[in-house]
């Protein structure tokens, strides 16, 4: 090869080297400028150029659960009236009407027919049954509640408070009485002496009142598993409710306090 020949060759390869390079520097700074448009974008948002709005997302309104089977009624009528140790009567309070039903005992004029249908029931399913007690008036409460918390103070065990404290588990304090009220009847057989819950509550008139009170219109009161909410346990007490609240509390298990809260 000659030197001529040597010297073009040696200058196309540093052509074909130049351009090379200017391409390659081109490429790198189309690159920087697309970044720095992209940037520009980011950075500085245009003039005209407005945030969109997002669409409001609709809250849908909750709507509060209704039992389909509760009763459509006015709960703030006489017979839903609540009576307990939260719910108590004035010393004055007495019912509209009352009057004599069996047992020489005395109950709310609107409740007598109710309650002798109800007794009829069970005699005609061959229950012996009777009223141990129907409406008692404050006086009376109040005398078999001082009379008990004065008993359980007679030995000077304890001081009178106490024994107040410990009359409250047995007897209603006054004016926390459903009887007092009128609507409520204490009913039993007419041998059994006990009054202890436990010992009665499978006795099979109790049984059947218990299947059969809401026919009448009455609730089991004081059911034993809910002691808890109403401070008493008693097999043998009926209150009158009206038979659709009655047909409801004792279908669902529940005390009045339960239903009651319903509304
Ligand atoms: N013994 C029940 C609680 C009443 O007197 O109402
Ligand atoms: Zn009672």
């Amino acid at each position: 090869m000659t030197r001529n020949k040597i010297q073009a060759a040696l200058l196309c390869l540093c052509v074909v080297l130049l351009y090379c390079v200017s391409a390659r520097i081109g490429q790198h700074n189309a690159f920087l400028n697309a970044e720095a448009i992209d940037n520009t974008e980011l950075d500085e948002p245009q003039d005209d150029w407005v945030m969109p709005t997002p669409e409001p997302t609709p809250t849908p309104t909750p709507t509060p659960y209704v039992d389909p089977d509760l009763p459509d009624i006015t709960i703030g009528e006489w017979n839903y009236k609540l009576i307990d140790n939260n719910h108590v009567l004035a010393n004055t309070f007495i019912p509209p009407e009352v009057v004599e039903t069996e047992n020489s005992q005395y109950i709310d004029s609107r409740v007598k027919e109710p309650l002798e249908s109800m007794l009829a029931g069970a005699r005609e399913a061959g229950f012996d049954v009777c009223i141990r007690t129907g409406y008692r008036p404050y006086r009376s409460q109040a005398e078999i509640f001082f009379g008990r918390a004065s008993s359980i103070a007679w030995d000077g065990t304890v001081e009178y408070a106490e024994a107040e404290m410990i009359a409250r588990k047995y007897v209603a304090y006054p004016g926390t009485s459903e009887h007092q009220y009128g609507l409520s009847a204490d009913i039993m057989d007419s041998q059994t002496t006990t009054m202890s819950a436990e010992d009665v509550e499978e006795l099979p008139l109790l049984v059947w009142l218990r299947e059969h009170c809401a026919e009448y219109g009455f609730i089991l009161r004081y059911p034993k598993d809910k002691q808890d909410i109403t401070g008493w346990y008693e097999p043998w007490h009926f209150r009158y409710v009206g038979k659709e609240a009655a047909e409801y509390i004792m279908d669902k298990g529940i005390c009045l306090e339960e239903f009651i809260a319903k509304y």
